[in-house]
């Protein structure tokens, strides 16, 4: 988190009928919908997590009976159809293939084999966090289109947004939903959602109960209807300073340095990998996520045992594996407030982790990282 998004958290709040509290709404709001590229949706947001605002999306667009299809991307893309099927919703699958991204052409025929039109929308991962694999949605746009159903396409960029390029008009999206933790650098506990009038109508269609997560009635200019009781100061004044940042930099900068950050991380990886022992879990290079790299150990190696040693002995946080790549894989997070030095420090620390651990791994790591990091700012 970056100091300035720190210190606007701590800052006091204002009281609700004070006419900054408009500005700051009305900063995040404009502020969200640059960064998501959209000029057609609406923005809303809840004081929740990344499952709030999942949740926020079942409530208003899958109702009784619904068919929702869920891509396979691995740990996300199971987790919220799971949460689709507590509502009582359907959610298709398709399969998943670990290492790849999803697979365009099983949507396509996912939605060829719908001819009564019953799946209501497609509910796609960007970037699966647990896997380190982003997809195509340019890829699956024209699944759907392909297909010609009309089913929305909703897709989560909790993981992506901030680090990759979305344009949500241009992409043809419907909804996109996401949380503050990740590319927006703010503390966790803000999620939104961004829903064009295609995907409000099917919301208003929708007989479902739903009170705090309902679209319409948050569609109002009163701030304390707009979030459904008092808003989340803090985290709002935390996010329009991310924006800030982000804007000052310049998006197009923004992804261009989680690019070259991941790649440095891509090249250690690829040297360590040289002696056998542990490789990066996404094959194909293109659909490695810029955010955040799974690396696949060789059984017999663990990975807790690792990320124990890199975090006591040399303060580097890595995460581990999640549902099925638990014990498999540690992930390396390249996302947000970072820059060279503390991923080169990372990768450092990582390295000396594996030769306190005895994990065979081709030594350079770091110098592949100096050198993909020279030749990229070249
Ligand atoms: C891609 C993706 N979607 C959804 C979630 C769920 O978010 P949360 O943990 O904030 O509920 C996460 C969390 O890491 C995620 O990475």
């Amino acid at each position: 988190m970056p100091d300035e998004v720190v210190n606007a958290m701590a800052r006091q709040p204002t009281d609700l009928a004070d006419t900054r509290l408009q500005s700051l709404i009305a900063a995040c709001e404009s502020g969200m919908k640059a960064l998501l590229m959209t000029e057609r949706a609406d923005v809303f947001f809840y004081a929740a997590n990344g499952h709030g605002g999942w949740e926020a999306v079942i409530a208003n667009l899958v109702g009784p009976d619904a068919v929702v299809l869920v891509p396979g991307t691995g740990h996300f893309s199971d987790n919220w159809a799971e949460q689709v099927e507590a509502f009582g919703g359907q959610a298709l699958r398709t399969p998943y293939r670990e290492g790849f991204p999803i697979d365009p052409a099983a949507v396509e025929a996912a939605l060829r084999d719908d001819i009564a039109h019953r799946i209501g929308a497609v509910f796609v991962v960007h970037t699966d966090t647990a896997s380190g694999t982003t997809c195509d949605l340019a890829a699956l746009r024209r699944a759907i289109d392909a297909a010609a159903h009309p089913a929305l396409f909703v897709v989560d960029v909790v993981a992506s947004l901030g680090a990759s390029p979305f344009a949500m008009d241009e992409l043809g999206v419907n909804v996109a939903i996401g949380a503050s933790q990740k590319g927006l650098m703010v503390h966790p506990g803000l999620a939104f959602v961004a829903a064009d009038a295609r995907a409000m109508e099917v919301a208003r269609r929708n007989p479902a109960h739903r009170f705090y997560w309902d679209w319409e009635r948050r569609k109002s200019d009163h701030s304390y209807r707009k979030f459904c009781g008092t808003p989340p100061l803090s985290h709002l004044a935390g996010l329009e300073a991310a924006l800030g940042l982000i804007a000052a930099e310049g998006l197009d900068r923004v992804h261009a340095r989680h690019a070259r950050l991941a790649s440095a991380v891509h090249a250690a990886v690829g040297c360590w990998a040289g002696a056998g022992a542990l490789r990066l879990f996404t094959r194909e290079a293109r659909a490695r996520s810029v955010s955040v790299t799974a690396i696949e150990v060789s059984p017999g190696i663990d990975p807790e045992a690792l990320r124990s040693v890199a975090r006591e002995r040399f303060q580097v946080a890595i995460a581990g594996g999640l549902g099925p790549l638990g014990g498999r894989v540690f992930r390396i997070g390249h996302l947000g407030d970072l820059n060279e030095a503390m991923i080169l420090g990372c990768l450092a620390g990582v390295e000396a982790a594996m030769q306190v651990q005895g994990i065979a791994c081709t030594h350079g790591g770091v110098d592949a990282a100096i050198a993909s990091l020279v030749a990229s700012a070249a």
